[in-house]
């Protein structure tokens, strides 16, 4: 926090990057991109990833048809905390455009997280999905998660099998029958240390 002179706006100071947390890697097609943890800017990117979803990885990731998302919708997604709230970023390294999302927003008490994940829709099938969901779990670990979660419609196959992948468990959502809950049960290296 910034402590303020007399007459002067308070600010919080701003989260800080998690900078450490960005790398480089290659697909197994050879193509290059780069992961790392969103940051505002991205808002700009935003609209031209989302002009390359399908309507139906749209409604998957979102649960609504919207194509245009709100702007009060794009830039809360890209101010994030990087604390209890977390999303990675897939690049394309030879244009910068941005390729896919994970994200999780964790409960307040801090250790239960809800995770989401879209792939342009032209990028799919890379192996570019995968990778930053293994990229939020390991960050989800080092923030002491113990449990991830989220809801899956129950046509999205894809997203089923990419979850068991992953070494989710896939269950009923009793809550609505148009949907299954994929939980993965998360060990901090500090608990699986014998
Ligand atoms: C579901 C979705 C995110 C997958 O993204 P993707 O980038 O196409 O996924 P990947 O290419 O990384 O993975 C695809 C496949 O490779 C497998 N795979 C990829 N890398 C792997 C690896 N290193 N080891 C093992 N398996 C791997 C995945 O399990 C999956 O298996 P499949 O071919 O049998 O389907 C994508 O289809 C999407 O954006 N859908 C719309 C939005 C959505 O459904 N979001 C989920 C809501 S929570």
């Amino acid at each position: 926090m910034t402590d303020s002179a007399e007459g002067e706006t308070w600010l919080p100071d701003p989260p800080s990057y998690p900078q450490e947390w960005m790398s480089n890697n290659v697909l197994p097609n050879g193509k290059h991109i780069v992961v790392r943890p969103i940051h505002p800017e991205d808002e700009q990117l935003y609209k031209c990833f989302m002009d390359k979803c399908t309507a139906e990885d749209i409604r998957h990731r979102f649960f609504d048809s919207m194509r245009d998302l709100p702007s009060e919708l794009v830039t809360q997604l890209t101010h994030i905390d990087y604390l209890h709230i977390m999303a990675f970023v897939a690049v394309n390294d030879e244009n910068g455009e941005l390729l896919a999302i994970s994200r999780f927003v964790a409960a307040p008490e801090g250790n239960r997280a809800e995770f989401s994940v879209i792939t342009r829709s032209d990028w799919q099938g890379q192996g570019v999905g995968f990778l930053l969901m293994q990229v939020l779990i390991k960050y989800a670990q080092a923030k002491n998660i113990c449990v991830m979660w989220g809801q899956i419609n129950s046509d999205n196959s894809q997203m089923v099998r990419m979850s068991r992948e992953l070494g989710f468990q896939i269950t009923t959502d009793h809550s609505d029958p148009c949907c299954v809950v994929a939980t993965l049960q998360l060990l901090s290296p500090a608990k699986s240390s014998p």
